[in-house]
């Protein structure tokens, strides 16, 4: 079978395009990366890629004028790669309606909250300030809102006495890197229905245990 092509958009360290990689680096996994774009030419991200043969472009915002037109190449570039799937793996640009029209139901984004909860960039402090035992993370399909959009996969993540924002991200980072390449796997073997604002996996029958925090007696 066809591998799904996937373009992975970063900004940044890349430890989801890394967990991507190695997902990838398995000959039976049902997708490969074949583009990589950071829109930052000193993204740590871009030298997860040297090891490897995956091509890779730097495609720098702050030399466009307006929104559109940088997406404009950025969605030429990964056409040309071939490109199936988007990952957003990092990605700190909000992307046009325009793009996002381009590409329907084919980008995927990783956001580290259980969504809806906990929008934007500061998830982890919103999470600490709101005093949830459990936060976590979530694939998502994009839609022109910021972190909107059709729930693919979600991890659940205990907050623990104590935690700060970095101590709380470094264990929901663990599990980011667990989950995005499983729900990517979920998209590559055709699993995935959208209607609407919800996706459904339609064989997704058998509950795990649930996750207590504080731990159950
Ligand atoms: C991750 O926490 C991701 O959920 C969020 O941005 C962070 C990117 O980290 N969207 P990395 O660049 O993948 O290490």
């Amino acid at each position: 079978m066809d591998k799904l092509k996937l373009g992975v958009l970063i900004s940044g360290r890349g430890s989801n395009l890394q967990a991507l990689i190695d997902a990838c680096a398995d000959p039976g996994y049902p997708a490969e990366i074949v583009l990589v774009i950071s829109n930052r030419p000193d993204a740590g991200g871009l030298a997860r890629t040297q090891a490897t043969d995956i091509a890779t472009r730097v495609i720098e915002h702050t030399n466009y004028e307006d929104r559109e037109s940088f997406d404009r190449d950025v969605d030429a570039a990964l056409r040309d790669a071939g490109a199936q799937l988007i990952c957003l793996a990092g990605f700190m640009r909000l992307l046009s309606a325009w793009f996002v029209d381009q590409w329907p139901d084919r980008i995927v984004n990783i956001h580290p909250s259980l969504l809806p909860a906990f929008k934007g960039t500061d998830s982890h402090a919103q999470a600490l300030a709101a005093g949830v035992k459990l936060t976590g993370c979530t694939v998502h399909f994009v839609r022109s809102e910021m972190d909107a959009g059709p729930i693919i996969m979600q991890a659940a993540v205990p907050v623990l006495y104590g935690d700060d924002e970095d101590s709380l991200a470094a264990r929901v980072l663990t599990a980011e890197h667990q989950c995005y390449p499983r729900a990517v796997r979920l998209i590559a073997e055709g699993r995935i229905t959208v209607e609407d604002s919800r996706a459904t996996i339609t064989d997704n029958l058998e509950a795990g245990p649930p996750l207590y925090n504080p731990p159950a007696d």
